[in-house]
């Protein structure tokens, strides 16, 4: 089946099984390896992207499904060379070890603050309770999303 995906403010109109994820089309297909491949069960949050804002987990969202959002990955973050505030805070905070959770971290993170649930570290614990690092960065991971949030104007 022919699918047109908006990734990042491009357009991309590839051919897919019906069956595919949209992690295997961004990986696979569209070259997009930002976007990690941890359990494709739904359970780490690894493949973390944004559709319309909202936080999706890509390995368990269908190509087919993703038509006509706005879909974010790790690669569509920086504009014009300047990293976006979350990127800025992981790298400040040292939020991660081995970095194959972050991508998904931070898209987490972004829509974490975004929807509210940024505004103490209870909280961020409580609501990116779905990303798991396996390298245990948490405590930097939670330092970053609070300090991202004060310069993205919500802590
Ligand atoms: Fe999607 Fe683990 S790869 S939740
Ligand atoms: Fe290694 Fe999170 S930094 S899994």
């Amino acid at each position: 089946m022919d699918v047109l995906l908006r990734i990042n403010g491009r357009e991309h109109r590839i051919a897919v099984d019906v069956r595919t994820t949209l992690l295997d089309a961004l990986r696979d297909q569209l070259d997009l390896t930002g976007t990690k491949k941890g359990c494709d069960l739904g359970q780490c949050g690894a493949c973390t992207v944004l559709m319309d804002g909202r936080r999706v987990l890509s390995c368990f969202t269908l190509a087919v499904a993703a038509q006509g959002a706005e879909i974010t990955t790790i690669e569509g973050l920086a504009t014009d060379g300047a990293l976006h505030p979350m990127q800025q805070a992981f790298l400040e905070q040292d939020a991660y070890q081995c970095g194959y959770c972050t991508p998904g971290q931070i898209l987490s993170a972004i829509a974490c603050v975004a929807e509210g649930h940024a505004g103490s570290d209870d909280a961020v614990r409580e609501y990116m309770s779905g990303n798991l690092c396996r390298c245990a960065a948490y405590p930097r991971i939670v330092a970053a999303v609070r300090e991202a949030s004060v310069r993205m104007g919500a802590g």
